[in-house]
């Protein structure tokens, strides 16, 4: 797919996904989504792509939402898909067999805030800025922030962005833990690709299997997800990365991982 609003890189391992259409601040219209969902899928097929990173370009803004001016004349069947397509997308985000981070660079309103939440972690710039303003322009978020928001930071924190419609700075985001890092703006990409490189020298069956049972465990009932839990790390032991990450600890030197 030859793509229009985000740029597409893939260096040494670790892919970048960069939300390019500055004039709206990196708003998400249903082609940037679709744009999205391409790569994303890409990334999920592409075993040589170890890691995802997705930011904003500019220095402004990672995304600051959903595309109002798109949004301002549909029918609510045109809606429907639209929010549709975005959760579809988002999930496809959230359970790729591969860790993503989000380098929040600026504005992750709304549409925003929900990308981000389906990485796995968030690293943030100072000047960044999260919220679900949505119910300003009569509505409510439609690509997860009613449930990823309360999971990730309780419900009466979300309750209290979602109603009240207002942004929290870097440092309140880490506060209450939706952020997990906060560097400089000019520091962000750097330190992001210093955490991807780190992912990258990690066993990559574990790491998809430690995602598989966070993700597919967190709402069963604890001794459903205990199970899970358990059948995820015997799967480890079919892995030769699983002898050899044990066999050079013991043998007191640096595993040398194949990914199998
Ligand atoms: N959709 C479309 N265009 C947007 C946009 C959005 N979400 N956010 C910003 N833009 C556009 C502005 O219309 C403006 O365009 P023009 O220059 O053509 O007028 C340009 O980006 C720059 O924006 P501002 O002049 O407003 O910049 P600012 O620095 O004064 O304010 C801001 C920045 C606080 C992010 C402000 O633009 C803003 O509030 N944006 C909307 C945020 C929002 O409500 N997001 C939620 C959208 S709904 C949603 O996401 C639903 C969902 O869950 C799926």
């Amino acid at each position: 797919m030859e793509y229009k609003n985000i740029i597409f890189s893939v260096e040494e391992g670790i892919a970048t996904i960069t939300f390019n259409r500055p004039k709206a601040l990196n708003a998400m219209n249903s082609e940037t989504m679709l744009e999205l969902k391409d790569a994303v899928t890409v990334c999920k097929d592409d075993d040589t792509i170890r890691v995802l990173i997705l930011t904003g370009s500019g220095e402004k803004s990672f995304v600051a939402g959903a595309d109002i001016a798109q949004m301002q004349d549909m029918e609510p069947r045109e809606s429907l898909a639209f929010m549709e397509l975005g959760h579809e997308t988002l999930r496809l985000l959230e359970t790729l067999p591969k860790p993503s981070i989000a380098a929040v660079n600026g504005f992750a309103l709304g549409g925003g805030a929900e990308i981000s939440m389906a990485c796995d972690v968030r690293f943030v710039s100072e000047n960044a800025k999260f919220g679900q303003p949505e119910i300003m322009i009569g509505l409510i978020p439609g690509w997860g922030g009613t449930q990823r928001l309360s999971r990730l930071i309780g419900m009466g924190r979300a309750k209290e962005l979602v109603l009240g419609g207002g942004q929290i700075d870097a440092a309140r985001a880490y506060e209450i833990g939706l952020a997990n890092r906060v560097y400089p703006l000019d520091q962000l990409l750097e330190e992001t690709k210093k955490f991807a490189q780190k992912l990258i020298a990690m066993p990559p069956f574990g790491l998809k299997m430690a995602k598989h049972a966070i993700n597919f465990g967190y709402d069963l009932s604890l001794d459903n997800a205990n199970r899970l839990e358990v059948e995820c790390c015997a799967q480890c032991f079919s892995t030769r990365d699983q002898k050899e990450g044990m066999k050079a600890f013991l043998e007191k030197r640096k595993p040398n991982y194949i990914g199998r």
